[in-house]
């Protein structure tokens, strides 16, 4: 499709369909062209939340919005969290090491990063096991279960309101915007996409990341042997298995894509996980290669909507990565069938046992 048809639509959903590397670029950072905002609903539940969040303004809301948290997640800020992202790793994988059984997504590439986002949040520790249910239902679009993480956070804003802390949840009540507080329709939108969009996706890199190992036995010995080769490792894993697959938008106008005319008001597929096997931009798109330079993969978007926690996505996968080739050296994915998640957006297994 990616050669024969790069822009196209799709007849079924009336979808357009970007495939290639320079026009999925485009469709991401062309907010003039292609908007996130058009189009999203606003309401009750935490689907509709989601709509009123960073991820779905155009500017000049969206720049407003972001700058409340941009200072949360610089790299430098994000930095800080070493000692304590290495500790959590740590305790994940005693828990396991030495029990012969491992399911790596269970037991470690999920819990992982729920946990970071939630300490970031201020979520209390006994709140956490209903959040892998409820991002669940999020990103498969059930109502139920994002009515429930709806009202949560609704809940624990009442609460921070109450008594603030030192959490981002705190800090993003007290902020203001042209002297206006965040009202909580809007504060729930920031909870809400900070812990969907940080979690499953992050998962999926660090399990993504031991499926590319195991198609390419050889990478994996080279980064056992020098652990140099991690960050290159783990970009080429986010290009070659790209957790986020595809992203949305709307034609704001009239627009001329790849030899297409999109109409104003159309719905757009953005396919990132396409573009970053185009090799028009990648020489051997199919091979993964650790040592590629450049790698200019659009796993993490493009433009103004650049995926604010990928310095945490990165350091997250660095340490836990790190971890598991000093810990589990000989860690091999199991000989079973794996199951894809069932979404056009969200590249992952559902479980990944490791032997
Ligand atoms: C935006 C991917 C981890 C928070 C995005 C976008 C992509 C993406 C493709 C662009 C969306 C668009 O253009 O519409 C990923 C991947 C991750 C990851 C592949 C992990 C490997 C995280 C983490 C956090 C996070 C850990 C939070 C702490 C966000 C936010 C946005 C975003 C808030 C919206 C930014 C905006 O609209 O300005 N992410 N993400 N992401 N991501 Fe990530």
């Amino acid at each position: 499709l990616r050669a024969q048809s790069p822009v196209t639509r799709d007849p079924q959903s009336g979808m357009w369909m970007v495939f290639g590397y320079d026009d999925v670029q485009r469709t991401l950072s062309d907010w003039k062209a292609f908007s996130s905002q058009r189009g999203r609903p606003r309401g009750e539940d935490a689907q509709n939340a989601l709509s009123a969040s960073l991820i779905s303004t155009d500017p000049p809301r969206h720049r407003q919005l972001r700058s409340l948290v941009e200072q949360a997640f610089t790299p430098r800020q994000v930095r800080a969290l070493e000692p304590r992202i290495a500790e959590l790793v740590d305790d994940l994988l005693s828990a396991v090491q030495g029990t012969g059984r491992m399911d790596f997504i269970r037991d470690f590439a999920y819990p992982l990063p729920v946990i970071v986002i939630a300490e970031i949040l201020g979520i209390p520790a006994s709140d956490r096991g209903d959040f892998k249910r409820w991002s669940d239902a999020v990103v498969t679009g059930d109502p139920s279960g994002s009515r429930e993480m709806g009202a949560y956070f609704a809940r624990l804003i009442e609460q921070r309101r109450a008594e603030p802390g030192d959490d981002l949840i705190s800090g993003l009540i007290a902020a203001q915007l042209d002297g206006e507080h965040l009202d909580t329709q809007e504060l729930l939108g920031f909870c809400i996409l900070l812990l969907v969009a940080g979690n499953e996706t992050t998962t999926n890199l660090l399990a993504n990341t031991l499926l590319c190992w195991q198609d390419a036995p050889d990478a994996y010995d080279r980064v056992r042997a020098d652990r140099a080769l991690l960050p290159g490792t783990i970009e080429e894993a986010l290009r070659f298995r790209s957790p986020v697959q595809s992203m949305f938008r709307v034609a704001a106008q009239d627009v001329d894509l790849g030899g297409q005319l999109i109409p104003e008001g159309s719905p757009v597929l953005a396919w990132i996980g396409a573009a970053n096997r185009d090799p028009a931009q990648f020489p051997d798109a199919d091979t993964f290669d650790p040592a590629r330079t450049p790698n200019r993969h659009l796993a993490f978007g493009n433009g103004i909507h650049f995926c604010l926690g990928a310095p945490l996505a990165r350091l997250e996968a660095s340490v836990a990565l790190g971890a598991v080739l000093d810990r589990l050296p000989n860690l091999r994915v199991a000989d079973t069938p794996l199951e894809p998640i069932p979404s056009q957006i969200v590249y992952g297994v559902k479980s990944l046992p490791v032997t």
